[in-house]
C-alpha cells in the first residue's frame, strides 16, 4: 500500500496534542468527514493511540513524524529509485517482484511479514522503526560475495553513528547484528538472486529499531533502540537518507576493493572477539572462543579441544560471564 497524502496530512495537524473535530479537519483538508473517520480507523487499526472525544474530536497521544519521500535525500543524484509505503508484507519480499536491473530502495512505514535470520519474524510496527531494502547488482558470480553481509553490518554502524550520539559504542555481532549495550539494535537479512551473465543482483534488508520503546513491546530477545539508548524520538527521515548513503558508499568500495580493505574497521566492531560463544551450524552446536575472522569473512573460533574452526554461516550467542566448560 503506497503513501497515503491525507494520512500523513492529518497526522501533522493532529501533532500539536490538541484535540481537532472530525468536520473542522475535513474542511482544512478539502476531504469528507467519512473520509477523516476512515483515515483514524485505520490509525487506530496500526496501534497508534488516538482519543476521540464526542464533542471534541481527535488527539494523538504521542507526535508522529512519518516518512516522507521529499525529506529523504537521493545520494546518487536520481539514479536510485525510492519506493515508499505505508504497509507492505515484507520490503525484501517487494523488492524480489521487481525485474528491472535498476538500484532501488523500498521503505515501509510497517511490514506485515517482517522476516529476520533463520525464519524469525522482525517485528515492524506503525511508523516506529526502519524497514528498508537496497536492491544492487554486482558484476561478481555470488561465490565472490563472501564478506559482503559484514560490510553492510559495518555501513549501518556508520550510518548510526554519524546520525545519533548514542551513550555507548555499538558493534557487530558476525556477521551482521547490530549490537549496543549488549543489545540488539538493527539487524539485516541479505537475500542473494544469482543471475546467468555472472552478475548477482542482491536484496539488503535493513531493521533499526528507533522509536520502539521497551514497555510497549514484547520480542523474544533482547533488544534495544535509539530511544531507549539515548531518550531521544529520532526523524527517520534523517536516518534513511544516512543509511542509503552509507550503504551506497561502502558497496562501491566493496565491489573495487572486496572485504581486505574493511579488515580494520571489523576489528574495531567486532563483538566477539576472545569472547566465549556458543555457536549453531546447520545442525551442529559448538563452544568455543571468537578468534576474528578470515579472508573472506567466516568467522574463526577456537573450540575446545584448542583447535581453530571456520564457520560461514551460523547463529552465535556470548556465554553468560565468558566461560566455557
Ligand atoms: C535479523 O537480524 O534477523 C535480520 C532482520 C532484518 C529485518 C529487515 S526489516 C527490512 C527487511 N524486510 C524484512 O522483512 N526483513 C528486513
Amino acid at each position: 500500500m503506497r503513501s497515503n497524502k491525507n494520512l500523513a496530512k492529518i497526522v501533522e495537524l493532529l501533532n500539536d496534542g490538541k484535540f481537532h473535530n472530525g468536520t473542522v479537519i475535513g474542511q482544512k483538508l478539502n476531504i469528507s468527514r467519512t473520509a477523516v473517520w476512515k483515515v483514524i480507523k485505520k490509525l487506530k487499526s496500526y496501534k497508534i493511540t488516538i482519543k476521540s472525544l464526542k464533542n471534541k474530536g481527535y488527539c494523538l497521544d504521542h507526535p508522529l513524524i512519518l516518512l516522507e519521500k521529499e525529506k529523504i535525500i537521493n545520494p546518487l543524484k536520481g539514479s536510485i529509485l525510492i519506493e515508499l509505503f505505508e504497509k507492505v508484507t515484507s520490503t525484501n519480499d517487494y523488492l524480489k517482484t521487481l525485474s528491472n536491473n535498476r538500484y532501488v530502495v523500498c521503505i515501509a512505514e510497517m511490514q506485515t511479514k517482517g522476516k529476520g535470520r533463520f525464519n524469525r519474524t522482525w517485528h515492524s510496527p506503525f511508523a516506529q522503526n526502519i524497514y528498508l531494502s537496497l536492491k544492487y547488482s554486482f558484476n561478481k558470480d555470488v561465490s565472490d560475495l563472501a564478506g559482503l553481509s559484514l560490510v553492510c553490518g559495518l555501513s549501518v554502524c556508520r550510518a548510526i553513528e554519524t546520525t545519533c550520539n548514542l551513550p555507548k559504542p555499538i558493534f557487530i555481532k558476525w556477521p551482521n547484528d547490530i549490537i549496543c549495550d549488549n543489545k540488539k539494535l538493527a539487524g539485516i537479512l541479505i537475500e542473494i538472486q544469482a543471475e546467468t551473465n555472472g552478475f548477482s543482483s542482491v536484496i539488503i534488508g535493513i531493521g533499526v529499531n528507533v522509536n520502539m520503546k521497551n514497555s510497549e513491546q514484547k520480542i523474544n530477545q533482547t533488544w534495544t533502540s535509539l530511544i531507549n539508548l539515548t531518550e531521544c524520538y529520532y526523524d527517520r527521515n534523517e536516518l534513511c537518507t544516512s543509511l542509503i548513503y552509507c550503504l551506497i558508499y561502502y558497496l562501491k568500495i566493496f565491489k573495487k576493493r572486496g572485504l581486505i580493505f574493511f579488515q580494520d574497521s571489523w576489528k574495531q566492531k567486532d563483538y566477539l572477539f576472545n569472547k566465549a560463544l556458543n555457536i549453531k551450524s546447520g545442525q551442529k552446536k559448538f563452544q568455543g572462543i571468537g578468534c576474528g575472522i578470515n579472508h573472506k569473512g567466516n568467522l574463526i573460533v577456537k573450540l575446545t579441544n584448542g583447535l581453530k574452526k571456520e564457520f560461514s554461516s551460523g547463529d552465535t550467542t556470548l556465554i553468560k560471564n565468558n566461560y566455557i566448560l
